[in-house]
């Protein structure tokens, strides 16, 4: 028998024999994860169709904490199952170790619960991750998606030991979260309307300060850290629509419709920026747990910079020759003010470009998104990174394959295989520098993903893919044994009602 596992794990070796047990099993074990145990209970019951309140069987289940089974950080995330005919062991020195080995626990009962019977296989599990930082984000700013469909993908996404949720919460199409002091970047920059077809409704998106941290909380519980990323200095037309003079010409601005790269982003030479994004800083620290602020940074043009007198008069202030050096002055600056509220600053790997002299600090991570270039040169000048080409299998966005049904933006594809394969180390990297890789993360960028269904399709099975990638050994990694498991995997995708692509891996 198999058991199809995704992500594969470190360790495994089949035992004689099978745990049968009629009905669900009881978890039971150490208070200290009392926690993890009654959400693992309540996500049995609620993954097999189980009405509420049905009493579990025996506690067949025992959660133990143990001293460390690794060393450091890895440690914490660390679990050993052991499946016997007679019970189910999960041990782990942490909640996160318990947590991960209940989510591998949960696979095999998706798999092995037929006619109110539990069968599994008689096994031992030792596993671990392969890198800290095992990323998803998601656009809200493009595409407006509900904190239950949030809660919904996050749920799944922890299946894989997914634990970070990369939150992209602004950008030119719409501000997704209110900052108290400035009303406007929800009154006017959260709403939306077709400019080519006006008569539409106006769409105001965003989420409450009570839905952003109910959404912290239960991300939490299933040990995913949220990342906020709010995209400074470009990428900003929905805020300077709230608040036009902090744009080069003074606006007035709209909330884009349109996707591309705009050339209104805030004004450099305008003080007045740095009191909004103290605002939305402060915001983020109050409402967001996580040490890491992500600042955004892509793809910002300088063509207003080049024409603003502000602008220009700040350059010669600052004694810089080129406008470009104004993006590394900012990074410096905002992370300088993310620090003040110990916060580690990220951001994408444009974030370094011309910031010779600028004095970035070491603990700022690189997001490399426009190859795996930029992770490699942040990571030879000290910088922690988290891998991310569009080129190399991260970007969800991309179409899973070359056929014309396919939805997904234009030519570029990014097949199953192609994620599979993707590795955040690059053989040019020292020890040094892959020690400084966090891990990788896959990216759904959403100008052309119109709804929740549409979005679980690019994402599943590619962010299972790559939960492999980064939780299992290179060693372990094999596509064609992948392969075999997916079918197995998948259908506990249908039986979790996520929507995943079906058609050619390779
Ligand atoms: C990006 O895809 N613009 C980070
Ligand atoms: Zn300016």
């Amino acid at each position: 028998m198999q058991i199809d596992l995704i992500p594969r794990p470190v360790y495994l070796e089949y035992q004689e024999g099978f745990f049968q047990n009629a009905g669900l099993p009881g978890i039971g074990g150490d208070r200290v994860f009392q926690g993890e145990m009654a959400l693992a209970a309540e996500q049995f019951r609620r993954d097999l169709g189980l009405p509420p309140g049905e009493a579990p069987g025996k506690a067949a289940v025992a959660c133990r904490e143990v001293p460390p089974l690794r060393e450091g950080e890895q440690g914490k995330e660390a679990y050993r199952l052991t499946i016997t005919a007679g019970g189910i062991t999960l041990e782990a020195s942490a909640g996160a170790g318990i947590y991960h080995g209940l989510q591998t626990l949960r696979q095999l009962i998706l798999s092995g619960y037929d006619h109110n019977t539990l069968t599994i296989p008689a096994l031992t599990i030792s596993d671990y991750p392969r890198f800290p930082w095992r990323g998803f984000m998601l656009d809200v700013s493009r595409h407006f998606y509900t904190p239950s469909f949030i809660k919904k993908l996050l749920d799944v996404l922890s299946l894989h030991h997914i634990n970070v949720f990369h939150w992209h919460l602004t950008d030119d199409q719409g501000w997704r979260f209110p900052v108290p002091a400035y009303p406007e970047l929800i009154e006017t920059g959260s709403k939306r309307r077709d400019l080519r077809n006006p008569q539409t409704p106006e769409l105001k998106q965003f989420y409450t300060s009570g839905e952003i941290r109910e959404l912290v909380a239960y991300a939490g519980a299933r040990h995913i850290t949220v990342v906020p990323e709010v995209d400074l200095p470009g990428h900003t037309k929905a805020a300077l629509a709230a608040y036009p003079e902090l744009g080069c010409t003074g606006g007035p601005y709209q909330v884009d419709d349109q996707h591309g790269i705009f050339s209104d982003v805030l004004c450099a030479g305008n003080d007045r920026i740095f009191d909004l994004v103290e605002a939305v800083f402060d915001t983020l620290a109050e409402f967001f747990p996580a040490p890491y602020v992500h600042i955004g940074g892509d793809e910002v043009p300088v063509s207003r910079w080049e024409a603003c007198p502000k602008c220009r008069r700040r350059l010669e202030e600052l004694g810089f020759e080129r406008p470009r050096q104004l993006q590394g002055w900012l990074t410096a600056r905002f992370a300088r003010m993310l620090k003040e509220r110990l916060k580690i600053p990220l951001g994408w790997d444009e974030v370094l470009e011309d910031t010779e002299k600028m004095g970035l600090p070491p603990e700022l991570v690189v997001m490399s998104w426009r190859g795996r270039e930029g992770g490699v040169k942040a990571s030879s000048a000290g910088h922690p990174v988290v891998m991310s080409p569009s080129n190399d299998g991260c970007y969800l966005d991309y179409r899973n394959y070359d056929l014309p049904e396919e939805p997904g933006a234009g030519s570029r594809i990014t097949r199953v295989y192609d994620t599979y394969m993707t590795d955040p180390v690059t053989p040019e990297m020292t020890r040094d520098q892959a020690a400084l890789v966090l891990g990788g993360q896959g990216n759904l960028w959403s100008e052309l993903i119109y709804a929740g269904r549409w979005a679980e399709y690019m994402i599943f099975p590619r962010m299972c893919a790559l939960a492999e990638s980064l939780w299992s050994p290179r060693e372990l990694k094999d596509f064609a044994s992948f392969s075999r498991r997916l079918p197995a995997h998948q259908k506990r995708l249908d039986m979790l009602n996520i929507l995943s692509y079906r058609g050619p891996l390779q």
